[in-house]
């Protein structure tokens, strides 16, 4: 997608650690314009398939879950929950998500009652690195006996593998952006095309 592209390429900073920051748009300040095309985007990818629930993860996938609802026929948003400690009370599916980035591990939480049996799921999130935080989703929804149709992500770091992981599972992975590479030294950012 052209214009998230740009924006990534204007807004965007490389890090060390290969974190690019891009909190002027999607992981502080948010874009709802950019949000609203970013939907429009998945919507034209996803056309045809069976979607009756969309699926994230806290936090920063909420708002763009949230606004690319609007083009799925307001289908509800559903947000996993990231525990702190796990208070089971057996009416929640749980799974553990290890975290790169705060190399940690933590709980991933989502009442019953909001994933079922017969669910056509598509999950969104703003990042995909090592797919860690997705299997997590997706774990979920097995658990739950939804079904996956699809995912949808705003940036993938090609690079580090867990988008093309997912699509040799067979996963319908559409990512608005691929980051092949990027280069702290020199802010360079190349897209896979
Ligand atoms: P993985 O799930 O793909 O394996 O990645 P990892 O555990 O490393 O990611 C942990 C968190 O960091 C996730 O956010 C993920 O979206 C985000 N993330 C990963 N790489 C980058 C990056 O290069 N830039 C930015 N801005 N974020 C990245 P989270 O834990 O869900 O936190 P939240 O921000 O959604 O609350
Ligand atoms: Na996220
Ligand atoms: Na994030």
């Amino acid at each position: 997608m052209q214009e998230l592209e740009e924006r990534i390429q204007s807004e965007g900073t490389v890090k060390e650690g290969n974190v690019l920051k891009v909190d002027a748009f999607l992981n502080h300040q948010c874009d709802v314009r950019l949000f609203d095309h970013m939907g429009a985007a998945w919507a034209q990818h996803f056309a045809g398939k069976k979607i009756d629930k969309i699926l994230t993860i806290e936090a920063s996938g909420i708002g763009i879950a949230c606004v690319a609802a609007r083009h799925f026929g307001d289908v509800p948003v559903v947000f996993a929950k990231k525990a702190q400690s796990i208070n089971l009370d057996g009416d929640q599916y749980v799974t553990t998500v290890y975290s790169f980035t705060k190399q940690k591990e933590f709980p991933v939480i989502v009442a019953k009652k909001y994933l079922n049996a017969g669910d056509h799921v598509l999950l969104i999130d703003d990042f995909l690195a090592n797919g860690k935080a997705l299997h997590g989703l997706i774990n979920l929804c097995e658990d739950a006996g939804a079904t996956v149709t699809g995912i949808g992500i705003a940036v993938e770091k090609g690079f580090q593998g867990g988008g093309d992981a997912l699509r040799a599972e067979g996963y319908d992975v559409d990512s608005l952006a691929i980051v092949d590479a990027m280069d702290p030294a020199t802010g360079e950012i190349t897209f896979r095309h």
